[in-house]
């Protein structure tokens, strides 16, 4: 301290450890793959896989970039369309599985196709990481044992909503919600929070495809404080019904003709931040594993040791990613931060 001749000389060899970060002679190549499945919605009712497909190549790709992390391995990745249909995304995990090279792990997107795939998986002994499925149901380390996700849970937002409602001295809350099980447990979440603080659900309104008659319904019933829950086209065809103006506003923020060539791009950093998690669980498991003479690609949809090393590396994930910081709950749910925003008639702001 305090001589500037020493403090120069401390920064110099630093610069020089900085520079040659491994020992000469053994040049560190990824010349080894590892293979990961990818299940994409590209179209359905929630056609994510547009928005999120193209950030996961692109996260594949920096991380291979990176030798510090994985400097034995390349990610590779192979993936197909799920439609958002649970029936075609089992099929297309029983292609990825019966088909070589052997998947270290399994990455898919909405509520409903997770469910299967992280159902079906645990049978693979596979670890199954979702960027888009926000279903309370898959909350359940029972059901789902291997399951982790990006995508915070949509029950998440509950505590926050009834924070909103004290805050404003709302008592008399009327829902609208899309029939799948996600909404509908999310709703049935939000209702037993909000008796438990001595307020109402008056209405409870729910639509398979056409919200029309639910809308009507709220109307009729003069439903002012509403809380509605579904999928991004669901959500446009309801506020079609309320509000035309909204679609016009959203569309004028995205400046795009054809907004459902950006279906999943709220999404896209979830799915960014999905493939770092994982680079970071096997980097660490790897190094684990290697303690004991193992490596990852021994992974054979039996050995459970690597199943277990990838679980406990995931299960204390904790960096700092473009979606902000990335850490999972015991259960495998992202631990998130909520934004809440105001509308008041055409001005915006921000609550805190
Ligand atoms: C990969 O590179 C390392 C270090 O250069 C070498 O020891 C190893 O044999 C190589 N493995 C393969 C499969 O080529
Ligand atoms: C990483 O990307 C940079 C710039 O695109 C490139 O010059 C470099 O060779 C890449 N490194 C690896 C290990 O692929
Ligand atoms: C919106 O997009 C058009 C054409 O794609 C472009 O000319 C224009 O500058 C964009 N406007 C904004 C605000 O980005
Ligand atoms: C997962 O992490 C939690 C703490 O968040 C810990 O209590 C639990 O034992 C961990 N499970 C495994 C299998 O590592």
């Amino acid at each position: 301290m305090g001589n500037p001749c020493e403090s120069r000389y401390f920064a110099f060899v630093l610069l020089m450890l900085l520079v040659t970060p491994c020992p000469s002679g053994s040049q560190i190549i990824k010349n080894k793959t590892l293979t990961i499945g990818g299940i994409f919605p590209m179209s359905g009712s929630w056609a994510g896989g547009e928005g999120c497909l193209p950030a996961v190549q692109m996260a594949l790709s920096d991380v291979n970039n990176q030798t510090d992390i994985l400097p034995e391995y390349k990610l590779e990745m192979d993936s197909d369309d799920s439609q958002c249909k649970p029936g075609l995304g089992t099929k297309v995990l029983y292609k990825l599985l019966y088909n070589k090279p052997t998947k270290l792990l399994v990455l898919c997107g909405c509520s409903i196709v997770s469910t299967f795939v992280a159902q079906a998986a645990k049978m693979w002994k596979l670890v199954v990481l979702s960027y888009g499925g926000s279903s309370p149901a898959l909350s359940n380390r029972e059901r789902f044992p291997t399951f982790f996700r990006t995508h915070p849970s949509g029950t998440l937002h509950n505590p926050i909503r009834l924070k909103v409602f004290k805050k404003f001295n709302w008592k008399r809350i009327s829902t609208i919600q899309e029939t799948q099980e996600l909404f509908t447990s999310t709703i049935e979440d939000l209702e037993k929070r909000v008796k438990r603080e001595g307020m109402d659900i008056v209405v409870r309104q729910s639509f398979l495809t056409d919200p029309t008659n639910a809308v009507r319904n709220l109307r009729r019933q003069d439903a002012r404080i509403i809380v509605g829950v579904f999928y991004e086209d669901m959500a446009r065809r309801v506020f079609c019904q309320t509000a035309q103006q909204f679609t016009e506003r959203l569309d004028k923020m995205l400046n795009t003709s054809d907004t459902s060539l950006i279906t999943g791009y709220p999404e896209a950093p979830l799915a960014y931040d999905a493939v770092w998690a994982m680079a970071f669980a096997f980097h660490k498991a790897a190094a684990k594993l290697g303690e004991r003479g193992m490596q990852l690609e021994d992974f054979d949809y039996n050995n459970e040791e690597i199943t277990d090393a990838i679980y406990s590396a995931m299960n204390s994930t904790k960096f700092l990613g473009i979606s902000g910081n990335v850490a999972f709950t015991a259960k495998g749910d992202r631990i998130a931060w909520t934004q809440v925003e105001q509308f008041i008639s055409k001005s915006h702001s921000r609550l805190d």
